[in-house]
C-alpha cells in the first residue's frame, strides 16, 4: 500500500478523481495528505468531505522556498508519505522536496508538454489557434513543466470551440489519464 500525498492549489477536481479511483478500483494506494498552499481552496473542503487531513502552507510565513518546504517535508514525513501527486499545484517544486523524493512527485498538465508549459496550458493553446492539444502526466524535475514525461492524450480544438467548451473536455480526459497512469505505475511497482 503505497502512500501518497496530493498537492493542490484550488478547484480540486483531479484530487477528486483520484482519491474516487483509488477507492473504485481499489488500488494500492492510499493519499494520506492533501498539501495546500491556499487556505481559501475549494480543494481542501473536498478532502474534509473525504476525510483525508489537509496541511495549508502559506509561503509567505517563511522566510523562503526551502524553509518553506521543510516543513512540507515534515508533514510528509510524520504521514510516512512515499510519492507526491501534484494536482493544480501551482508552485514550482524546490530542491528540498525533489531531493528526498527523486522520481516520486508527478504532475499533471493541461498541454502536450513541450507545447504550452506554466500556469495557462489551456488558455495559450487555444489562443494559438491549434488544431490539437491535450494532457502531459511528467515526473517533476527543476524545470517548469519540464520533468520526463509517462503520457500524453492528445484533446482535439473543434472550430465550435470556445476557451470554456475546451477545458472541459480538458479536464474530463484529465480526470481518466491521471488515475490511468496512477494504476499502471503501481502495478509496475514505478511509484
Ligand atoms: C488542471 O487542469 C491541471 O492540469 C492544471 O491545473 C488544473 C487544476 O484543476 N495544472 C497546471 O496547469 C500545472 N501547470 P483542478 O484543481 O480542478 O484539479
Amino acid at each position: 500500500m503505497r502512500k501518497i500525498a496530493i498537492f493542490a492549489s484550488g478547484t480540486g477536481t483531479n484530487f477528486v478523481a483520484l482519491v474516487q479511483a483509488i477507492k473504485a478500483r481499489q488500488l494500492p494506494a492510499q493519499v494520506v495528505l492533501l498539501v495546500c498552499d491556499h487556505q481559501d481552496a475549494p480543494v481542501l473542503q473536498r478532502a474534509q468531505a473525504f476525510n483525508i487531513p489537509s496541511f495549508v502552507i502559506n509561503f509567505k510565513d517563511y522566510a523562503n522556498k526551502a524553509a518553506a518546504e521543510t516543513a512540507i517535508l515534515a508533514a510528509l514525513q510524520a504521514r510516512d508519505v512515499q510519492a507526491i501527486l501534484l494536482a493544480g499545484y501551482m508552485r514550482i517544486i524546490g530542491p528540498t522536496l525533489l531531493a528526498a523524493y527523486p522520481n516520486k512527485i508527478i504532475n499533471i498538465h493541461p498541454a502536450l508538454l513541450p507545447k504550452f508549459p506554466g500556469a495557462h496550458g489551456i488558455e495559450d493553446a487555444f489562443q494559438a489557434g491549434v488544431k490539437e492539444t491535450g494532457v502531459t502526466i511528467h515526473f517533476i524535475d527543476a524545470g517548469v513543466d519540464s520533468g520526463p514525461i509517462i503520457a500524453q492524450k492528445a484533446v482535439p480544438v473543434l472550430p465550435t470551440d470556445d476557451l470554456d467548451s475546451l477545458e472541459t473536455r480538458i479536464h474530463a480526459t484529465e480526470h481518466v489519464l491521471y488515475p490511468d497512469v496512477l494504476a499502471d505505475l503501481l502495478k509496475k511497482g514505478a511509484l
